[in-house]
């Protein structure tokens, strides 16, 4: 199940799934929050270590947590049992990521949150568009914060650097 917040995180292992997906605010994209309105937000390792807290509380021991790349290593060695990822697959050459949306991801451009769409909230690349039209138009450059990280390989290439990562985390 995918969670949100350590409330969120509280709800659903109550109900016994097999995993939990913790998503931080900085994930691309639609997220899963359980709702929408005023949400609060939390950032990936702050929420891991907040719903860890919760399960070894909870005394969950075969949790598997799920997130996202921008240094799995990292959130392997904070307790994650997996990771999950978005952005860093858009790239990819099997992707249907349109040429715009490719060059938005290369660059350093800033992303932000919107409801426009959808309704729903929403991260994407901030462009022209977006500034203009943010409260009446749709907004499709979804990515996530470090989306200036992925690179245009294929994904079994990039599963494959993510294994080398894993294999030998630098941790500075
Ligand atoms: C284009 C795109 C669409 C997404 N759509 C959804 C969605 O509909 N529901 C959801 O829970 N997460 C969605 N996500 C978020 C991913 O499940 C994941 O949490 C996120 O991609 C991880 O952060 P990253 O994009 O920085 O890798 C989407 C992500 C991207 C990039």
């Amino acid at each position: 199940m995918t969670v949100n917040t350590p409330a969120e995180a509280t709800l659903a292992a109550a109900v016994g799934p097999e995993a939990l997906v913790l998503q931080g605010f900085e994930a691309g994209g639609h997220r899963g929050p359980f709702s929408d309105p005023d949400p609060q937000d939390f950032g990936l390792f702050a929420l891991l270590r907040l719903v860890s807290s919760l399960l070894l509380i909870a005394a969950v021991d075969r949790f598997r947590w799920a997130l996202r790349r921008a240094g799995i290593a990292a959130a392997l060695t904070a307790g994650a049992g997996a990771a999950r990822l978005g952005t860093a697959f858009m790239l990819c050459p099997e992707a249907a990521t349109s040429p715009a949306h490719r060059a938005a991801i290369e660059s350093d451009a800033p992303t932000d949150v919107t409801r426009a769409f959808t309704g729903r909230r929403t991260r994407g690349i901030v462009n022209r568009f977006m500034r203009e039209h943010h409260k009446a138009a749709p907004r499709l450059l979804w990515a996530g914060h470090a989306h200036v990280r992925s690179r245009a390989i294929s994904a079994a290439q990039l599963m494959e650097q993510f294994a080398a990562e894993m294999s030998a985390p630098r941790l500075t």
